[in-house]
């Protein structure tokens, strides 16, 4: 659905997305990384289980919430992609202190 005008050469930023090594390029946010390799749903929501994609891409609608480095609910729009980054997309409710 989304690509990029240009790819990113071998020296692009490295991070894990759900198990996958994946290649960003520098000065990506985490959400864009996400949309240019193929996985356009970030989280599923709490009541329904809806799949849910960064849409407003400026940390306004919160549909891009991922768990980074083990910290969830992170906002992937508004987060710069680092090399070794572990992320990973939320399914439902996240749980107190998780
Ligand atoms: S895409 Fe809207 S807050 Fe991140």
């Amino acid at each position: 659905m989304f690509r990029r005008l240009v790819e990113p050469d071998r020296a692009g930023v490295r991070l894990m997305v759900d198990g996958r090594a994946v290649t960003a390029a520098p000065g990506d946010s985490v959400a864009a990384a996400l949309l240019a390799t193929g996985v356009v749903a970030c989280r599923t929501t709490p009541v329904s289980g809806a799949p849910r994609a960064p849409y407003c891409m400026m940390g306004v609608c919160f549909d891009c919430l991922v768990t980074i480095d083990g910290v969830g609910s992170r906002q992937a729009c508004l987060t710069g992609v680092r090399d070794g980054m572990v992320v990973e997309t939320q399914q439902g409710k996240r749980e107190a202190g998780r």
